[in-house]
């Protein structure tokens, strides 16, 4: 049994307290770690902020919980201008400790390019948990209002939790929108890890 493994990986310096598997992994060279944690996420707050009425505003943004374990997360952004296709996607992720600090470096990636090739590993989790749930999936241009419907944490836990261990306690999970790097809207999902 791990009871701390300090390891690095593309995200940065990460803590560990329990890991049950490691085996070792060579990826284009660079070594990472790939273990189950016993983590589980659940959502406490969703934020949904449109930054640029003129391109888009959200009708709804809610967190719904059907029973105590089981919550999951709709949206639905309006996009007035269309089409969109110089897309900028920012994934901040916070830890709380006296209000939310910067935990990873922040992630920038050029949706459009992501989404022809899907070549971004980081990215490649957030979007297999969420292309089931939105109509996300397809390349640029946008040319349609935008929604994920009743997204749960189910795939996120397994695959993020796999990579990227991380400590138990609060974060929030940034995604800040922007086009031609302005911001358009941004969506943070306040959740809870726990083992
Ligand atoms: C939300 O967007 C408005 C502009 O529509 C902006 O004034 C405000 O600062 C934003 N709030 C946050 C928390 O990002
Ligand atoms: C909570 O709801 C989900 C989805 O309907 C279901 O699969 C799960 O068994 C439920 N859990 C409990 C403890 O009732
Ligand atoms: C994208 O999602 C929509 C709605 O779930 C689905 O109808 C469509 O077939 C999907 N397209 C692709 C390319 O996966
Ligand atoms: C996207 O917009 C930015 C800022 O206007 C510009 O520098 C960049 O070249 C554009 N990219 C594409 C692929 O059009």
């Amino acid at each position: 049994m791990w009871k701390k493994l300090i390891f690095c990986c593309c995200v940065g310096f990460l803590t560990v307290r329990h890991a049950k598997v490691l085996k070792c992994i060579h990826v284009k060279s660079r070594v990472l770690f790939d273990f189950q944690c016993v983590a589980h996420l659940t959502y406490t707050n969703l934020k949904c902020n449109s930054s640029n009425r003129n391109i888009g505003e959200f009708d709804y943004c809610y967190i719904k919980a059907v029973n105590r374990t089981y919550k999951y997360i709709s949206l639905y952004y309006k996009l007035y201008k269309r089409p969109l296709s110089n897309i900028t996607l920012n994934i901040q992720m916070l830890r709380k400790s006296n209000g939310y600090k910067p935990f990873t470096p922040n992630l920038e990636v050029d949706i459009c390019k992501f989404l022809q090739n899907q070549r971004n590993p980081i990215m490649a989790i957030f979007y297999k948990s969420l292309k089931q749930f939105s109509n996300l999936n397809h390349t640029c241009p946008y040319i349609t209002d935008v929604y994920v419907d009743k997204m749960h944490p189910a795939n996120f836990e397994s695959d993020f939790g796999r990579y990227i261990p991380i400590p138990e306690g609060d974060y929030a999970l940034c995604f800040h929108f922007l086009a031609k790097k302005v911001e358009i809207c941004n969506v943070c999902i306040f959740c809870t890890i726990f083992n």
